[in-house]
């Protein structure tokens, strides 16, 4: 039985996203998978971490499979973006990491937002390192996770329209240029330091 991560201030995000939006999307649409999820492993014993889970998803009968996993992408993937929703510094590592695997900051953060105006259709713009210790921008579809690609999710943006449609209808542009203003890049960077 996996527990919901906690929500104290949905109004945090404002103006980018109303408290409205994060109402909905964490009570409704994040809760949701989250005990989806956990009916579907009653029946079952393990110790698990989420993450293992992913990669021994073959445990499961195979007709069970599909649904476990896009439950599970939809937890991991949420709790990964209301993580890293705030206001934070970055760390001189993930910057200097950054630099090397994109050439500058504005040339990541240009590739991230320029990704995610590319993804058609529901899924993610993803932060992720690669088995090269490389830092990748990659899309992904409904509730895949980096994780069954052998990828390390370390940031990523919600493009699902239950998390903009309330504030912006159909401007996701400006949704996703708006991202950067309510980052916590101390918790992306700790994200990248525990991977490395
Ligand atoms: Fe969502």
């Amino acid at each position: 039985m996996y527990k919901s991560i906690e929500i104290d201030n949905y109004a945090a995000y404002e103006p980018y996203i109303s408290s409205y939006t994060m109402s909905v999307h964490y009570n409704q649409h994040y809760k949701k998978y989250l005990n989806n999820l956990n009916n579907l492993l009653s029946k079952y014993n393990f110790d698990y971490s989420k993450e293992e889970l992913v990669k021994n998803i073959d445990v499961f009968p195979i007709e069970e499979r599909a649904n476990i996993l896009f439950n599970l992408g939809g937890v991991l993937n949420h709790e990964l973006f209301f993580n890293i929703l705030g206001s934070g510094p970055i760390s001189d590592e993930l910057n200097d990491k950054l630099i090397e695997d994109f050439g500058s900051f504005d040339n990541f953060k240009n590739e991230f937002i320029r990704q995610a105006n590319l993804l058609v259709g529901s899924g993610y713009t993803f932060l992720v390192l690669n088995k090269e210790k490389k830092l990748e921008i990659i899309n992904i579809v409904n509730q895949d996770t980096p994780y069954s690609y052998g990828l390390i999710p370390i940031m990523n943006l919600d493009l699902w329209e239950h998390a903009y449609y309330l504030d912006y209808q159909s401007d996701r542009k400006t949704y996703i240029n708006n991202f950067f203003s309510i980052i916590d890049f101390s918790k992306v960077s700790s994200n990248y330091e525990k991977e490395i």
